[in-house]
């Protein structure tokens, strides 16, 4: 059993991604609970503010330390977490490697920035780790904590079936996925390999792997580096 608990203040952005498929299937058979909490009820005065200008002067707003810190210590109250994860465009790039050491733990935070980011000391206090999915800019750290939860969950043991296996996923063993074919073996002329179709299963698994090396050496020569 995994447990994230996200903090957000748009929690409603998480529902979506986080409440059908693989994650909720997950949920459902009591091998993760996830738990969004919305900052705003931590938010300072009558307006619930979370957020305040830049010392030093500068666009945008910076999301202030009190309702983080006491959503934070709140939950680090009731349990010991394990990673306390930082969502930004400037953390280390999430990777697979890094979805399959975060699976092994028992209670992670995940917190979403916003605006232009969050008040420096919450990264020097509180945050133990801090990915980016990407090069680019979201408009919030949500989108970034479903993914990273999405590639968590379906690593926990007894989340997908054998024929689903997490196993085979593209980066599990380094390569990038081989191609796959359905029925039809023939649509309009557009034939499945003939080997595929053979029963002949030791070929098939070779035939995978060359393919698998061959398209990785094509797309992501940087992942046969090591
Ligand atoms: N928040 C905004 N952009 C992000 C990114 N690329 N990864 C993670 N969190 C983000």
């Amino acid at each position: 059993m995994i447990r994230i608990d996200i903090i957000s203040v748009q929690p409603a952005l998480l529902d979506s991604p986080l409440g059908h498929s693989i994650v909720q299937r997950a949920k459902d058979k009591g091998l993760i609970d996830i738990y969004t909490h919305n900052l705003k009820d931590y938010g300072i005065g009558p307006h619930k503010q979370v957020d305040d200008y830049v010392y030093g002067g500068g666009a945008g707003m910076v999301m202030r330390v009190e309702p983080i810190f006491a959503c934070i210590r709140g939950l680090q109250k009731e349990r010991d977490y394990d990673e306390v994860i930082y969502l930004c465009p400037d953390g280390q790039q999430f990777d697979q490697r890094e979805a399959n050491k975060l699976s092994l733990q028992k209670n992670i935070i995940m917190l979403c920035g916003h605006y232009k980011g969050i008040d420096q000391r919450i990264r020097e206090e509180l945050i133990t780790s801090e990915i980016s999915i990407g090069d680019y800019v979201l408009s919030g750290g949500e989108l970034a904590a479903a993914v990273v939860t999405d590639a968590i969950c379906r690593l926990v043991p007894g989340v997908i079936s054998d024929e689903e296996s997490a196993l085979t996923d593209s980066f599990q063993d380094g390569l990038l996925a081989p191609p796959v074919y359905t029925r039809p073996s023939d649509f309009e002329g557009m034939k499945v390999p003939d080997l595929l179709l053979s029963g002949n299963f030791k070929k098939i698994e070779e035939w995978r792997l060359e393919q698998a090396e061959r398209i990785t050496r094509e797309r992501r020569p940087d992942l046969l580096k090591d």
